[in-house]
């Protein structure tokens, strides 16, 4: 089994305090209402990690949702938290699904990790029903370059915009799987974190972003962080949640 990245692995424990700040219920009610979800529906949560999506699906919409992802850590993780959420180690270029079966596939901060985008595009879109749904929760490139933490880590952020695919390439990659369209929506969201958890975030890496900084970008952000905290006490960063939901339509 080919675990793609294997830093999930070792941030798997500590995961879930990089994520605190989303609001997963609002994002399962988007599920919901852009997939046309009903309690008979059934839902698979693509690089399910520690399971938040998922099991925030499930809980809001009441569907069936099966997890899947590559690292054994994160699965672990998933299986600690929520025992009967089924989840199954696998990547998404190679889904472990019968075809015709699926309403939605939901994917979220999953894609700029999959090697073989294209591949995974086309078993979306294999396992799904037609009028299925595949959702992919990502960052736009415009979104991307006004993120603050850049601000902080201006050496990162190279690395993301190559490993976001843009607008473009998500259209290509779902019409060229067999998708009817693609939709692309748009939101930002007001929120602020404080020093300490950006620093948190950056020093244990919790996201992947952080991978790979030299040292001196690491050390130079933190003492930045350090010294707006000093000047501002406990006063949080405003750092806005800025998401793209990527919505092929089977
Ligand atoms: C940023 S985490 C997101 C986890 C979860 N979706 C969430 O939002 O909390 C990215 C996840 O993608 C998984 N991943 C990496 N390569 C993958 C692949 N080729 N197919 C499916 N999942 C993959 C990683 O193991 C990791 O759990």
């Amino acid at each position: 089994m080919a675990v793609s990245n294997p830093h999930f692995n070792k941030v798997s424990t500590d995961y879930d305090r990089g994520r605190v700040s989303e609001d997963i219920w609002f994002w399962a009610g988007e599920a919901e209402r852009l997939a046309h979800l009903d309690s008979g529906s059934l839902v698979v949560d693509m690089g399910c990690g520690t399971g938040n999506y998922g099991l925030g699906i499930r809980t809001r919409t009441h569907t069936t949702v099966v997890g899947f992802d590559p690292a054994m850590g994160m699965l672990k993780q998933a299986q600690e938290k929520t025992p009967d959420l089924p989840v199954v180690q696998s990547v998404a270029e190679y889904m472990p699904f019968r075809s015709d079966v699926f309403n939605l596939v939901y994917a979220a901060q999953v894609w700029h990790h999959v090697v073989d985008k294209q591949a995974a595009a086309t078993e979306c879109c294999r396992i799904l029903k037609r009028g299925g749904s595949k959702i992919a929760h990502t960052i736009g490139h415009a979104q991307l370059n006004s993120k603050v933490v850049f601000k902080y880590f201006p050496e990162i952020k190279q690395s993301q915009l190559d490993a976001y695919p843009s607008d473009e390439a998500f259209k290509t990659y779902f019409a060229k799987a067999g998708f009817r369209l693609t939709e692309i929506y748009h939101y930002n969201m007001e929120r602020y974190q404080s020093a300490d958890e950006f620093i948190e975030i950056a020093e244990k890496k919790l996201w992947s972003m952080f991978r790979p900084i030299s040292r001196e970008g690491l050390e130079k952000g933190v003492a930045d962080l350090k010294r707006w905290k000093a000047e501002h006490g406990d006063a949080p960063i405003r750092n806005d949640e800025m998401i793209t939901l990527f919505v092929g339509r089977k």
